[in-house]
């Protein structure tokens, strides 16, 4: 039988490189904002649940997202998906924090499709929802996916 792989191997070619790394609350603050922004533009006719991302890659650049809905209901994208992949075609390659807000009383934590995109570019990634209440949620995506599927389980 193959040696079990150690708990910390599922993870990404740059995941080494980048490190795990504090995000300060000066840029939260500022991915709060842009998250905000985002769920202004979100095309959500059928489900009329606005939510707006905003990714921090470890360029310390932010990128946002909405999410956009389609007639054929199975298209939709999350806002988090919209986000990160914007984030890749710009050369993102690891996530250190995701906001998600939604203009609900409690917060919403990124769906299962999402938590394993993140999981993709940022294992450690902190990830903030937040809403129109005090309520939040801030834990680590490895809280939210434990024990998750990565490119470490593909060699
Ligand atoms: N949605 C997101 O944008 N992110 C999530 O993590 C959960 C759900 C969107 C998809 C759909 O447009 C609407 O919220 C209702 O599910």
């Amino acid at each position: 039988m193959t040696k079990p792989k150690s708990p910390g191997s599922n993870q990404s070619p740059d995941r080494l490189k980048a490190g795990h790394r504090t995000v300060g609350e000066a840029r939260i603050a500022q991915l709060v904002a842009l998250a905000r922004k985002a769920s202004k533009e979100a095309y959500c006719p059928y489900s009329n649940f606005p939510v707006g991302a905003a990714v921090l890659a470890d360029s310390d650049k932010i990128y946002s997202g909405c999410n956009v809905e389609n007639a054929s209901f199975g298209l939709t994208i999350c806002a988090e998906r919209n986000a990160i992949f914007h984030a890749r075609c710009d050369g993102m390659k690891r996530i250190l924090a995701v906001v998600v807000y939604t203009p609900t009383d409690i917060p919403s934590a990124p769906c299962g499709a999402c938590r394993q995109v993140i999981n993709e570019f940022g294992e450690d990634a902190r990830i903030i929802c937040i809403c129109d209440s005090p309520a939040k949620i801030d834990l680590k995506l490895s809280e939210l996916l434990p024990n998750a599927f990565g490119p470490g389980n593909l060699g």
